[in-house]
């Protein structure tokens, strides 16, 4: 990352250019010039600035790549909203489930109407949906009104691809099977003064049989460990005080870098950054996590007191079937370490359940691990078929009913797990980042704790941003109500 000054400094110096430079960082900051020149004609037209919306499916990969494309629409001049009224709207979209492509159909429909009143308005879809095939067919024949289409690979040409739309006025469509390409240095907003995610890698090369992740971000690339700290360096210089290390497998982190290095060994460097005071990560696999990662979350001062290890599930049967390389017994050895070595660590998980040819046993395994390992919260999905993965293929899909019956048992188990466990700091003082004013009460704040927790206490939005002391005095359920100490 580099500073905004110098960003704006670059797009000044390859307006002059005739045409754009090699170098990809630069041949972008050259077409966020040729774009302002659009927008600036647009304004004139339209005498207001044009406004621009991103709006974000799924999961934090998505919401950072979002902040990416925001940095550039307002280097470009748009004026950023939250309505779908813009005169730019951006999907970026998920396909980790299939419900998540039918929202996206769904919301289009709208977009349309609100397109045939505005006509100046550019529909661009991006993300994780648009890296399928019959996805983009489908665009194609029955969404004629989308302006541009572009993948999870090529998201740093975003400035070229509005360009390339501004000139042609015709549907673009560019999608890319994969790449090995980083391109560092473009402009990026953040949601948030006070915290940031920080790419780490990209991509994922496990193939766990149920997921498409493996096909719609390709294969694993991590970012070089200078360019991380040196983003990490100035986000603390700009007062970032929480991090978030991003990537769908940080335990496999810098393996592939011409220099290896470890996730263990990147989170200690990382710890050196002055300013940072909380850093936090996703995912982890099971099967990847090392006793020295163990023993750097030990020792550290800033790493947060929370793990998310996404277990899929309790069955040694079908934790082979999904491609996972551990069992039962190994993750329950791993989460008994965790808890040994790191006391009150809040362990958090993914469980799918329905996985093709689950029986009944399958699914009281899980259950078994979800009671001994009492997670302090859990995500739980219902196995969603996508194409193109192995177990699509499957021919012993589960019923529906017998699904139901299932997710219901085990959201139960989890949530009375989860609230036994949220009670046990009540008394306790905390340290708290203070996040927002809340939502329902503006007397009080609402601040995080290490382990991802929320505590709403009274406070003023002064006090964004900043790491205090809290006293917990109730647990209401998922969230404390404190007091300042
Ligand atoms: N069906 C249901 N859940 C899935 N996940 C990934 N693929 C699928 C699928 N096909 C879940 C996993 C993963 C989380 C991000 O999404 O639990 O950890
Ligand atoms: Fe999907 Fe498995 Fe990769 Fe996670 S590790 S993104 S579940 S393939």
């Amino acid at each position: 990352m580099i500073l905004d000054k110098q960003i704006e400094e670059k797009i000044l110096k390859m307006q002059d250019l005739q045409s754009p430079p090699e170098d990809e960082t630069l041949r972008q900051y050259y077409f966020i010039g040729k774009c302002r020149e659009y927008v600036n004609m647009l304004k004139d037209e339209l005498k207001r600035t044009p406004t621009a919306d991103v709006v974000t499916f799924g999961c934090q990969m998505n919401a950072r790549d979002s902040e990416k494309i925001i940095g550039i629409l307002e280097k470009m001049g748009f004026e950023i909203i939250e309505d779908e009224n813009a005169d730019f709207v951006i999907y970026n979209t998920c396909t980790v489930r299939e419900n998540a492509n039918l929202k996206v159909y769904g919301r289009l429909g709208s977009l349309k109407k609100m397109k045939q009143k505005n006509p100046h308005k550019i529909i661009a879809l991006c993300g994780c949906m648009m890296q399928e095939q019959e996805v983009i067919e489908k665009i194609r024949s029955s969404y004629k009104f989308v302006n541009i289409v572009f993948g999870t690979h090529n998201i740093f040409k975003f400035a070229q691809l509005v360009y390339e739309q501004f000139k042609s006025q015709s549907m673009i469509i560019d999608i890319w099977k994969d790449t090995d390409k980083i391109v560092e240095n473009l402009p990026s907003e953040r949601k948030y003064s006070f915290k940031a995610g920080v790419n780490i890698m990209f991509g994922c090369n496990n193939f766990c049989s149920y997921c498409i992740v493996p096909y719609v971000r390709g294969r694993e690339r991590s970012r070089k460990p200078e360019d991380i700290i040196k983003e990490i360096e100035n986000l603390a210089k700009d007062g970032v005080v929480e991090i978030m290390l991003l990537g769908q497998n940080v335990n496999s982190y810098g393996k592939n870098l011409e220099n290896p290095i470890s996730f263990a060994q990147l989170l200690t460097m990382v710890e050196k950054v002055d300013g940072i005071e909380r850093i936090r990560f996703m995912t982890s696999h099971p099967k990847d996590l090392s006793d020295d990662l163990i023993e750097v979350m030990k020792n550290s001062k800033k790493i947060c007191n929370h793990l998310h290890l996404p277990v899929q599930s309790g069955s040694s049967r079908l934790l082979k079937d999904m491609n996972r390389h551990y069992d039962k017994e190994t993750y329950l050895a791993l989460a008994d370490k965790i808890k040994k070595e790191i006391p009150d660590i809040s362990l958090t998980t993914d469980i799918i359940v329905g996985y093709p040819g689950e029986t009944e046993q399958d699914f009281l395994d899980t259950m078994d691990v979800v009671e001994k390992v009492r997670y302090d919260s859990a995500f739980t999905f219902i196995y969603s078929k996508r194409t193109g993965t192995p177990a699509a293929k499957r021919d012993d899909q589960i019923p529906e009913d017998v699904i139901k019956d299932r997710f219901n048992r085990l959201l139960k188990s989890v949530q009375e797990i989860s609230a036994q466990n949220a009670g046990r700091f009540e008394g306790m003082t905390v340290k708290v980042l203070v996040e927002d004013v809340n939502e329902k009460d503006s007397s009080l704040v609402t601040g995080r704790m290490s382990n991802n927790m929320l505590v709403h206490f009274e406070g003023c939005k002064e006090l964004i941003g900043s790491i205090v002391d809290v006293k917990l005095n109730e647990c209401c359920g998922f969230y404390y109500m404190g007091q300042m100490v």
